[in-house]
């Protein structure tokens, strides 16, 4: 099943690579919906698509683009993903964390992790941001599970600091500089696609969890795998299923994110440069 993965990995790097012009990227960043305001603002030297690099999954959620863009936020040399796959769209979970492998792989030492996600608290404000302090991935495959990637890391990982502390630290200085209310909480990573029940909503805000989505803590734990400085944060977009008094949708989880857009860009954009003078 794992037969060629690494192959696969090293040939997807090297065409990106090839295709961005040798591009060298200190920081990785994952665009989750609503985020496209930030592209815009990017410093783009080069795009490559997903479905130019041979075995590479292409995302089929509407919305989400399918591409690497290259380039300077900041002054700072990044590769961002705009648009990323989920479990639940049906890819094996090796492929669903390929992209941010191939990301590690192709120089960035930190990820900048980004999503939509709903609120398991009640007082938690919608829309909000939050800083991910630590997540919950139980009931989600481990991207690690098969043989291991001895060129990427070790079999069994150390998770007990998965969201960089200064990184955070950074993300909140960086909020109180342009008054971004910002909070911190705990990601609950679901499989989806189906939105929770709402007595699910109430066991997972009592197993500690501050927020639910479809995507992020696997890339963190295989970027964390490789060694790379994480950090992430959500963009509350609504508030979880039961707690909401409607039904939920993804055009109101999408509507939201692009009311949060462009503070949500703010703060990654100012963010960015100050972690990127964090010696590694
Ligand atoms: N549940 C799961 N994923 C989500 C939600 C939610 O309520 N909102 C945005 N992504």
């Amino acid at each position: 099943m794992m037969e060629g993965y690494y192959e696969k990995l090293l040939r997807c790097r090297d065409k990106a690579a090839d295709l961005s012009g040798g591009f060298q990227p200190r920081l990785a960043l994952i665009l989750g919906s609503g985020l496209a305001p930030l592209a815009e603002t990017m410093d783009v030297r080069a795009a490559v698509d997903y479905k130019d690099l041979p075995g590479f999954p292409v995302s089929t959620v509407p919305g989400h683009q399918g591409r690497y863009l290259f380039g300077y936020i900041g002054g700072v040399p990044v590769v961002c993903m705009q648009g990323r796959v989920h479990y639940y769209e049906g890819f094996d979970i090796h492929d669903v964390v390929l992209p941010t492998r191939v990301m590690g792989l192709l120089g960035a030492k930190t990820l900048f992790l980004t999503n939509a996600a709903g609120g398991l608290d009640p007082e938690m404000e919608t829309p909000s941001l939050m800083v991910i302090t630590d997540h919950i991935m139980i009931n989600y495959p481990n991207p690690l599970i098969g043989p291991n990637l001895d060129e990427l890391g070790p079999r069994f990982p150390d998770m007990s600091a998965v969201y960089d502390p200064t990184l955070r630290q950074t993300l909140h200085d960086t909020a109180d500089s342009l008054s971004i209310p910002l909070t911190d909480g705990i990601y609950v990573q679901l499989t989806g696609p189906s939105f929770e029940t709402p007595t699910e909503v109430r066991l997972l805000g009592r197993m500690g969890g501050s927020a639910v989505g479809m995507s992020t803590a696997c890339e963190a734990v295989a970027a964390r795998h490789m060694g790379l400085r994480v950090c992430g944060v959500s963009c509350i977009t609504n508030k979880g299923a039961g707690i909401a008094q409607h039904a939920l949708t993804h055009e109101e989880v999408v509507e939201a994110g692009n009311l949060m857009g462009e503070r949500f860009s703010a703060l990654v954009r100012a963010a960015i440069p100050a972690m990127d003078k964090i010696p590694l």
